[in-house]
């Protein structure tokens, strides 16, 4: 019997109304900043990637002010066309000497390059091995591509070792740096010292990781590409810490070489705007001539982490700017969530598919410009309201 579009997706969105797992969008006013207005109510935010608050910094927003009669706004065309400008090509030579890579391309988002990664580098005798708990751009770039496509137990060796197993062309092993819904890291350096990683490759998804893991931000791979080159691949977000919008893949000149030729979500979508190119830049350069904001955010964790420690608060093992707060059932993480936002604070409420079932939790994010006194509120209210829910 044949439906209609509009009666197949009511009942799936009554589906997931019903799971109570439906989301919406909330409109912010005004600059991305640790205060926030959404329709008309001030909130103290703590569910942005923008951990470093570079999205509203005010000096790089004057900068990029400066050039941008210079550079216009859009790129006008794909960069193999006419889209690659000055900024994006500055832009790849300043990340290659700030990560220490071979080479560099930019995509206009990070879900296109894990797709054009994964579905571009390996073919149908191929085998990638992903850690269970990878971004979903991950996953599904995994399933897109003709090779052979496998999971490990997250963060677990031997799981990883197990699926390794079997003659295939190629291999790549494909992990998160820093998980964005656990805030926990993978072991990169363990991982590429692993005997059975041989001739393999390893593929980092490190965007929450980018920009404020390490001793210069360069993330979980920081320090290991001189001796890894080869076999090392890395994707990077300029959304979250950079507070712009944007991605590139770092590796060695012959896989930048291949993705420019194969990549179909290179070759055929419009390059990052100028505009996002050039702040990503200054960001980076501010960056370098900023490194107390690392050990800034660094404290903020620190702190927020000892805070919640006091009051009992249930932490995951993270030492990221992603602290999350597992609750359980969708109803009673909605009911948190809300209740927070009533006191004017914005967590993230994460529900299945984004977390396995009855894995619900609150995902809070700490960042530079948070002050100890807001964290201080933002644990003392949620651990009156823990206590309450037990009563
Ligand atoms: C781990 C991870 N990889 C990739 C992406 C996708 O990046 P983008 O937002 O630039 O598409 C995200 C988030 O959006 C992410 O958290």
């Amino acid at each position: 019997m044949s439906h209609s579009l509009s009666q197949v997706l009511q009942q799936r969105l009554q589906q997931r109304h019903a799971q109570q797992q439906y989301r919406q969008v909330a409109t912010r006013s005004g600059l991305q900043g640790t205060q926030v207005t959404v329709a008309g109510q001030a909130l103290l935010n703590f569910s942005s990637n923008d951990y470093l608050n570079l999205a509203g910094n005010p000096s790089l927003i004057a900068k990029v002010q400066q050039q941008l009669s210079y550079t216009g706004l859009g790129s006008g065309a794909s960069h193999l066309i006419c889209g690659h400008s000055e900024e994006h090509e500055a832009l790849c030579e300043r990340l290659q000497n700030f990560i220490g890579a071979p080479r560099v391309m930019l995509f206009s988002c990070g879900y296109m390059a894990n797709l054009a990664l994964l579905t571009t580098l390996f073919e149908r005798a191929d085998l990638i091995v992903q850690d269970k708990l990878n971004h979903a751009s991950l996953i599904d770039a995994g399933r897109f591509s003709d090779a052979t496509h496998r999971r490990f137990r997250h963060l677990d060796n031997e799981s990883l070792r197990q699926q390794l197993r079997g003659e295939f062309r190629l291999t790549g092993v494909v992990t998160d740096g820093v998980f964005s819904m656990d805030g926990d890291s993978a072991n990169v350096a363990q991982y590429l010292a692993m005997p059975e990683m041989n001739n393999k490759t390893l593929i980092v998804d490190d965007a929450h990781g980018f920009g404020v893991v390490g001793h210069r931000g360069v993330g979980v791979t920081e320090g290991l590409w001189q001796d890894h080159s080869e076999q090392l691949i890395l994707m990077g977000t300029f959304g979250k810490a950079l507070g712009s919008a944007g991605a590139f893949v770092a590796g060695s000149a012959v896989v930048i070489d291949a993705l420019q030729q194969f990549a179909r979500p290179y070759v055929y979508t419009t390059a990052l705007s100028p505009v996002a190119a050039l702040t990503t830049l200054v960001a980076i350069e501010s960056l370098s001539d900023h490194p107390q904001w690392l050990t800034q955010l660094q404290q903020n964790i620190a702190y927020f982490r000892y805070a919640a420690e006091s009051e009992g608060l249930p932490l995951m093992p993270s030492t990221s700017a992603i602290q999350p707060l597992l609750v359980g059932d969708e109803s009673s993480c909605l009911t948190l969530g809300e209740k927070l936002r009533q006191q004017g604070f914005w967590v993230g409420v994460i529900r299945p598919p984004t977390v396995p079932q009855n894995q619900c939790r609150l995902r809070i994010t700490i960042t530079r410009e948070h002050t100890e006194p807001q964290i201080k509120q933002l644990v003392t209210t949620l651990a009156k309201l823990i206590a309450k829910n037990k009563d």
